[in-house]
């Protein structure tokens, strides 16, 4: 097995038959030991966190995978916090997908003149660069097509993709009282064809969810989502 990449929150791995392999990490993404799942520096550690981002992510997977929506993963071994999966072709140097429901965050922060905190936005879907060093821009689809880093009709699947795929976890989140504010995504190009699929993880560190009106930190989304 060979690392060929060491991630904020887990390490990949390239098996001997070509697929990959994601190893999860207790690190936890957020700022001075508190969890801001749109921060891009590890923020605090969790024990337990990295299985059960894991698990959560195998959860959501196997109804997407249902829903005949491509992914890339294959199996995950929860005991080894291990995930098998497809290799996929990112976008440039990859890009994460934002769904936002509700107006916390980055959105608050950018456009906190027009909307107040919690204000629902309908399944507003905007896409940035991973790029820590720049702090992950806001990018549009123009400047994606322009500097060849997807189609326009990439852009339009990549839209579908995320609001078909929030869809489910909004559903799913629903059934245990929880309500879904925003959430990121990750897609890739899959095999030959190139057709895209979601790749990376869905776990508590990778959305906001609320009950009652106050956030559900993602070890406790977990243990709610999985009981
Ligand atoms: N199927 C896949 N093929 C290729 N790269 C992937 C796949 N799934 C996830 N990745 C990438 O592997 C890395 C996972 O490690 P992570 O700790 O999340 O990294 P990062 O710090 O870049 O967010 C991410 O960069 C993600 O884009
Ligand atoms: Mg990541």
């Amino acid at each position: 097995m060979e690392l060929i990449y060491t991630g904020k929150t887990k390490d990949v791995y390239r098996q001997p038959d070509g697929s990959y392999l994601l190893r999860f990490k207790d690190d936890v993404t957020g700022t001075d030991g508190v969890f801001d799942p749109g921060a891009n520096t590890v923020g605090l550690q969790i024990e337990g966190a990295g299985r059960a981002g894991l698990r959560l992510t195998q959860f959501f997977y196997e109804k997407i995978n249902q829903a005949g929506i491509p992914t890339h993963f294959i199996s995950a071994n929860i005991e080894n916090n291990e995930m098998t999966v497809h290799p996929a072709r990112v976008f440039g140097h990859g890009v994460e997908v934002i769904l936002r429901y509700r107006a916390v965050g980055s959105f608050r922060r950018r456009y906190g003149a027009y909307c107040s905190e919690g204000q629902p936005l309908d399944g507003y879907v905007e896409v940035t660069l991973k790029d820590d060093d720049r702090h992950d821009p806001l990018i549009t689809e123009s400047a994606l097509e322009m500097l060849g880093i997807m189609t326009r009709r990439e852009y339009a699947q990549l839209e579908d993709l995320t609001r078909r795929i929030g869809e489910i976890v909004r559903d799913e989140l629903a059934r245990k009282q929880l309500e879904l504010y925003d959430i990121k995504f990750e897609f890739g190009r899959l095999g030959n064809d190139g057709r895209i699929g979601l790749i990376d993880e869905i776990s508590g560190g990778n959305m906001r969810a609320y009950r009652h009106g106050s956030a559900v930190a993602p070890l406790e989304l977990e243990q709610i989502m999985l009981s």
